[in-house]
């Protein structure tokens, strides 16, 4: 994001890391401002102060910057230079910044609806992307609003305003949109592997299909976009799958039936085909799994 801003005409006064090793890796990217401590980037009055760490070191990271904008000299800590920290989790809330707020400070999260992967090719990846703003009040005026709006802006992005409260629902979606996805290519990677497409080849090969099927989702929505042996009652062959995949991989058969069931909803959607084939098809697939704790009927059933 550093880089991003930057190309964007932005300034980097200074960046700090947890280790030396990471702190010369950024380095090698940012060229010659790395920090070994936060009083020092402190004392350097940035108008935004970006925490970008793993959730779970959120806390460890917050709380020295608040000290050390408690103890910075009051043109610091004071209204006159109002600095801005935001975090970029999607499932953490805001209020692990408000040590600093306590020492003055604007705070927000500013978390990108994008992949990184790699800080090269992630810097041009804000461009058109979503990015959740969450300030510490709901007010879509709220001055930590109004600059994560229009930080977003800057990057090319689009932002939105997310409630604190709907954090971790909003980020299981952003898990089952990108992280399952992965999940689920990388099955099929195997998959094709196994029923005997070239190993090296196996990606290249499949992944015209994944992007059809995206863009399919892009132009249509996902209940339109839905193809295959589900959405046409096709019972042999989804109990043909089954019966491959208990031979070759029966670790995938919970998964596959899983997914089955999920899209026999959007079946349902689609409103095609009649009840009693849907039945059918959910016959093929077994009992669908309830989450555990879920009651599974009332009491005396
Ligand atoms: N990656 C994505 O696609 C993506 C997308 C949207 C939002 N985000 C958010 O961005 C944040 C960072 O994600 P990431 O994938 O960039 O994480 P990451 O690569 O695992 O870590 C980023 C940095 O955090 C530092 N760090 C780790 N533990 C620390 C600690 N205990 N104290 C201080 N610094 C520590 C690391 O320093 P060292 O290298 O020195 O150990 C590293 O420089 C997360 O909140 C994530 O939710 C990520």
């Amino acid at each position: 994001m550093a880089l991003a801003l930057r190309a964007r005409g932005a300034s980097l006064l200074g960046f700090t890391s947890r280790s030396a090793a990471g702190r010369a890796e950024a380095d090698s990217w940012l060229g010659g401002r790395a920090s070994s401590d936060l009083a020092e980037l402190v004392l350097l009055q940035p108008e935004l102060y970006l925490v970008a760490v793993p959730d779970q070191a959120l806390p460890e990271v917050a709380e020295p910057l608040g000290a050390a904008f408690a103890a910075a000299p009051p043109t610091v800590a004071g209204d006159a230079a109002r600095p801005v920290v935001a975090h970029t989790s999607g499932a953490t809330s805001v209020s692990v910044l408000s040590s600093c707020q306590r020492a003055g400070a604007t705070t927000l999260v500013f978390h990108p609806l994008q992949t990184f992967s790699d800080p090269l090719t992630g810097s041009s990846r804000f461009a058109g992307a979503a990015v959740a703003v969450t300030p510490v009040q709901a007010a879509s005026d709220s001055p930590a609003a109004a600059f994560g709006f229009a930080l977003a802006q800057l990057l090319g992005a689009r932002p939105f305003l997310l409630p604190d409260d709907k954090r971790s629902l909003y980020h299981a979606a952003a898990t089952v949109a990108c992280n399952y996805l992965v999940t689920l290519e990388h099955h099929a990677d195997r998959l094709f592997t196994l029923s005997g497409l070239p190993r090296e080849e196996s990606l290249s090969l499949f992944l015209p299909l994944v992007r059809a099927t995206l863009d399919n989702v892009a132009a249509q929505g996902t209940v339109a976009a839905l193809t295959g042996p589900l959405s046409r009652g096709d019972t042999a062959t989804i109990a043909g799958h089954l019966a491959a995949l208990a031979t070759d991989t029966p670790d995938l058969l919970v998964l596959y039936r899983a997914l089955g069931h999920s899209t026999l909803d959007l079946v349902r959607a689609r409103g095609e085909l009649p009840p009693a084939a849907i039945s059918e098809l959910a016959e093929i697939l077994g009992p669908r799994d309830r989450p555990a704790g879920a009651q599974r009927g009332r009491p005396g059933e």
